[in-house]
């Protein structure tokens, strides 16, 4: 499979142009249709129409292959071709029920919302269910986690892992983590991956936070545009990599706390429209005390509905699950607020509250999400 991908199985690509497109990133024919011919110009400063050449080749042979679908099609291969749509289960019924039965591959999937409401715990959860057998709702398939703001931790995976009863040490062998450091360096990362996902069987691309490093580094009203059109290169390159290889991407997204900074809605996502237009699907993330409600947002076919779940040691969790498992933590935590008269810190006071919130729960306050 990676043999025929080669740049030289394209006729009339010889060794000379084949170092000029390695030498500017682009590794294999599925590479050369992943960047589009405007951008393959710019980066060999090879002739426009050249490049045109050179991807309506790639395109053709990819079709002959089978492994892209014809530019004109009957209905009915567009069909066939979204019944190779895999689906990654959430490891929970209630997400997997939004979901109308897991994270689609295909597709770009955003999950935004505010800090601590569960993106990065959705993403590592995702990371261990993806590797599950196809019989079990997983696809037997690894991980690239480009990891932007240093909150992949492995230590999380392993307890996912054993939650779900999976071997931790196989699982930690399926994720490549890929460290960015700035947003042209989580750029490159994307525009490299093409050979990381054949080689590796990559079924889920996750990038948290996708918007982040573009939000630190385009400060000001000024840049606005500029960062818009950054970003929007990225998260098109990230969606049209999720069609071409078959696999899963989910890109998170903050909204900001205080919502005078960018945008005026505090339940936009930071990323202002450039992320909402790319995503087939977009998931919104709110807490609610220690209960999290996940919203499906738009899609081109599932109801707009909500779930509530749970944060726990098995990553997203159905909700009675997780009551089950804080009963004893419950306890333990009460003991401790009576041993300190008062808590010490903001963190532990809004854990105490929130550990109250599960106590009192009942149907109440989980119908009062909607704003
Ligand atoms: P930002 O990246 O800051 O925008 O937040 P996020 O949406 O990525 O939040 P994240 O997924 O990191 O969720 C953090 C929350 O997950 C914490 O407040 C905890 O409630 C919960 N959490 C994380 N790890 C554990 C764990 O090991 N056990 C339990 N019970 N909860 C955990
Ligand atoms: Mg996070």
């Amino acid at each position: 499979m990676v043999e025929d991908l080669r740049l030289d199985s394209l006729e009339g690509v010889g060794p000379v142009t084949t170092r000029k497109l390695s030498d500017a990133g682009v590794h294999n024919v599925m590479d050369l249709i992943v960047r589009g011919p405007v951008e393959i110009a710019e980066i060999t400063g090879m002739e426009k129409d050249t490049a045109e050449k050179i991807v309506n080749k790639a395109r053709q042979y990819l079709v002959e292959t089978g492994l892209l679908s014809r530019d004109f099609v009957k209905a009915t291969e567009v069909y066939k071709r979204r019944q190779d749509i895999g689906k990654i289960t959430t490891g929970t019924n209630c997400l997997d029920t939004l979901f109308d039965g897991g994270v689609e591959t295909q597709a770009l999937t955003e999950v935004y919302g505010e800090f601590g409401s569960g993106k990065t715990q959705f993403a590592h959860t995702l990371s261990v269910m993806v590797q599950k057998p196809k019989t079990e709702g997983g696809l037997d398939g690894g991980v690239l986690y480009i990891d932007t703001e240093n909150t992949f931790r492995p230590e999380r995976i392993v307890s996912i892992a054993q939650a779900h009863e999976m071997d931790p040490e196989k699982v930690l062998d399926r994720i490549i983590v890929a460290r960015a450091y700035n947003s042209a360096h989580q750029t490159l990362i994307l525009e490299e991956a093409g050979p990381v996902i054949e080689e590796n069987n990559i079924k889920l691309i996750v990038v948290d936070s996708a918007v982040g490093l573009f939000r630190a580094e385009y400060l000001g009203r000024g840049t606005l545009s500029n960062r818009q059109q950054k970003l929007n290169h990225f998260v098109h390159m990230l969606s049209r990599i999720a069609e071409t290889y078959n696999c899963a991407a989910i890109a998170t997204n903050q909204v900001m706390a205080s919502p005078d900074v960018f945008f005026g809605d505090p339940t936009r996502p930071i990323g202002g429209n450039v992320v909402a237009h790319t995503s087939t699907y977009r998931i919104y993330f709110k807490k609610s005390g220690k209960k999290r409600i996940a919203r499906m947002v738009d899609s081109p076919h599932h109801p707009e509905e909500e779930v509530i779940f749970a944060l726990g040691e098995a990553g997203v969790m159905d909700l009675e699950d997780a009551e089950k498992k804080t009963t004893k933590k419950t306890t333990k935590k009460v003991t401790k607020k009576e041993k300190e008269s008062e808590p010490e810190t903001a963190v532990e006071s809004a854990e105490l509250e929130t550990v109250q919130a599960i106590e009192d729960a009942d149907s109440d306050d989980l119908e009062s999400i909607e704003e």
